[in-house]
């Protein structure tokens, strides 16, 4: 591929049982960001590749607000909605998105915007290895905190906050991030989670 990421630093590809796109194999969770800005036109092709996500009834019910390092005040305001743990390594990416999902009612009942959003922010993800850059979501911030420092409305729910960024290495971490940020990644096997005709009765040849 000729845009992926291309790093002298950490790359921990899926080792995946059975054939999957790059694309999907090299996106992990870093907490080491180069300290580089994000180009704009890169942060605009995140945002398109969320934009053609596939959604109901195309009400494509996402928000992004996001913050760079180069406007320290917004960037420190999503900082400051995230909890200790992730703020200690968040800071330091150079762009932090919150993912924001528009909650209405379909056919009579609440619809599920969050499965939605996930699809955008699942193209989000994606989009930035190709790009050659790393993303970590994050689900540990303070819904409310977000509310009120970035003004989002009711009717609006915020759901991650995304770190975004260039690689960077892992010797800048603390050395109990370092150790995380060095662990095997690992997935169930297929036959925990896929089954064939009904529930629990595994595909039998999933795991082959
Ligand atoms: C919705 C969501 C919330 C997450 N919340 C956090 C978080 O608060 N802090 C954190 O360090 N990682 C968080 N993660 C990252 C996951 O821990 C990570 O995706 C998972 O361990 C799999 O690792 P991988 O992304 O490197 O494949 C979150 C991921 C998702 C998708």
């Amino acid at each position: 591929m000729s845009n992926t990421i291309d790093t002298p630093f950490l790359r921990k590809p899926a080792t995946a049982e059975h054939p999957i796109h790059e694309l999907i194999s090299e996106r992990w969770s870093p907490r080491a960001f180069a300290n580089r800005p994000v180009e704009a036109e890169k942060l605009h092709s995140l945002f398109e590749a969320a934009r053609w996500a596939a959604s109901t009834a195309n009400f494509q019910p996402w928000n992004f607000v996001f913050a760079t390092r180069e406007h320290p005040e917004e960037h420190a305001r999503i900082v400051e909605t995230l909890l200790e743990n992730n703020a200690k390594w968040a800071q330091e990416a150079p762009v932090l998105v919150v993912a924001v999902a528009k909650l209405y009612d379909f056919a009579g009942r609440e619809h599920n915007s969050l499965y939605d959003l996930g699809m955008a922010v699942g193209n989000l993800v994606t989009q930035a290895v190709h790009l050659g850059l790393v993303t970590h979501q994050m689900g540990g911030f303070v819904v409310d905190k977000a509310r009120e420092l970035l003004n989002i409305p009711e009717g609006y729910v915020p759901v991650a906050v995304i770190a975004i960024g260039y690689p960077g290495s892992p010797d800048t971490l603390h050395p109990v991030l370092r150790e995380r940020e060095l662990a095997p990644r690992a997935r169930k096997p297929l036959n925990e989670f896929v089954f064939e005709g009904s529930w629990q009765q595994a595909a039998p040849d999933a795991n082959a």
